[in-house]
């Protein structure tokens, strides 16, 4: 897929080119629209091999802009890695590539030591090597607040909260955040890391807890609540996230990690009831039906019971804070699943039935 301009036009043309990896999955696709949308002087790169995840129709408004490229390319392939990295010659990096989900971390591991580690170190190791110097450059990681473990009924997690995963998918980041670090230490890469919290939104694939259950209740199949419903996460809508990775890329300090949440914690069981509400309504459905579908299953191993971010360091220091309440945010979710049935039809052709029929099978 390399090879629609070449290197001389990109070594010397006035555009920055900056790499945004994972750039066609949920969170990656907003953060690609607005960088495209916003900032016209940079050429923004999209790095993508589309896996199950990845879906180029989350970016068709924006295709054809002049200043977007995509790229099909395995972060895993180092050879790959550097063959890019030679011809955009990128001053900047925002790394979101990676094996996301939980569950299917639980099934296969080595899928998330491969993406999330070595995949990480491959991108840090073809950044080290084109810059001779790095002044005005910057490698910015995409983590997760699960890199923390897990919280008791008090306290939030802060930037300073030891590290404790508890998945290999928390694993897996924590490592790639570590290599980050060293690297900056050791080769003194000028990195940022940001953990956020779990995201909702638009575009989301329908394996995680909200536009799964989505999608159950249109499809009114059971929904599968793990465990005792009791836990707890700290929801944040997806384009409140991409703006606080525009303004961390652009003004964050150097060798700093910050916290981003969304100051909404909601149990499970809460959160589903809020959810069911909505949709008997926005479905035009009798009230309570959708409630009817709750399927208590057994529980995820290693499940943390809690997690919540103190996100004062990034307010206070760079004067972000979500821009919609969770109300308005899940409203705007659940029309837009209710009016893109195509999208979700095409995502949930393929393996997705076959993941469902395994998924609960030796957990
Ligand atoms: P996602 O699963 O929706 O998308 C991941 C993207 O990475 C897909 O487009 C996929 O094709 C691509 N990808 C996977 N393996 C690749 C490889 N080997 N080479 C190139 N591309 C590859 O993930 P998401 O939910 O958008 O998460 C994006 C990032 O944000 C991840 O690093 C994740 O750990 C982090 N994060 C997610 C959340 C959340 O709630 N979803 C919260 C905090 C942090
Ligand atoms: O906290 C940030 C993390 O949030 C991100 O780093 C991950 O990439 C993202 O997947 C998310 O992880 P979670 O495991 O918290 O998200 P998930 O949507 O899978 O689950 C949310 C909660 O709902 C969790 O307590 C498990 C529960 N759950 C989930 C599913 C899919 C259920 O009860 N039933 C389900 O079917």
């Amino acid at each position: 897929m390399l090879g629609i301009l070449s290197n001389h036009s990109h070594k010397n043309c006035s555009m920055k080119n900056i790499i945004i990896t994972g750039g066609a999955g949920f969170i990656g696709s907003h953060v690609v629209r607005l960088f495209v949308n916003k900032y016209s002087e940079y050429r923004i790169i999209n790095v993508d091999v589309l896996t199950y995840a990845g879906n180029l129709e989350n970016l068709s408004d924006i295709e054809s802009a002049p200043n977007y490229v995509f790229e099909r390319v395995d972060i895993v392939d180092a050879a790959a890695v550097d063959a890019l990295f030679d011809k955009y010659q990128p001053e900047g990096v925002i790394h979101l590539a990676a094996e996301s989900h939980v569950d299917r971390s639980i099934k296969d591991p080595l899928a998330f030591v491969r993406t999330n580690i070595l995949g990480t170190v491959n991108l840090l190791n073809s950044f080290k090597r084109i810059h001779e110097d790095f002044e005005g450059k910057r490698f910015y990681h995409i983590s997760t607040d699960e890199v923390y473990g897990t919280l008791g009924k008090e306290g939030l997690f802060e930037e300073t909260t030891p590290y404790d995963p508890n998945s290999p998918y928390s694993a897996s980041k924590a490592s790639s955040d570590h290599f980050v670090r060293a690297y900056g230490e050791t080769y003194g890469i000028p990195y940022v890391v940001t953990n956020c919290s779990n995201n909702y939104g638009q575009n989301q694939f329908p394996e995680k807890l909200i536009p799964l259950f989505i999608n159950n209740i249109v499809e009114e199949k059971p929904l599968p609540v793990y465990g005792d419903g009791q836990y707890t996460r700290d929801w944040l809508y997806v384009v409140d996230h991409a703006r606080a990775i525009d303004l961390v890329y652009h003004e964050g300090e150097n060798g700093e990690t910050y916290n981003i949440g969304g100051f909404n914690e909601w149990t499970n069981i809460d959160l589903i009831k809020v959810l069911c509400a909505q949709m008997d309504e926005k479905l035009g459905r009798e009230k309570g039906s959708s409630e009817k579908l709750i399927t208590y299953v057994k529980d995820r191993p290693g499940h943390d019971r809690r997690y919540a971010i103190d996100a004062t360091k990034i307010n206070k220091e760079l004067g972000w804070a979500p821009s919609v309440t969770f109300e308005e945010g899940l409203a705007i979710t659940i029309d837009w699943y209710l009016s893109n049935a195509e999208w979700l039809k095409n995502v949930t052709s393929g393996t997705y039935q076959e993941y469902y029929d395994n998924m609960y099978a030796k957990r």
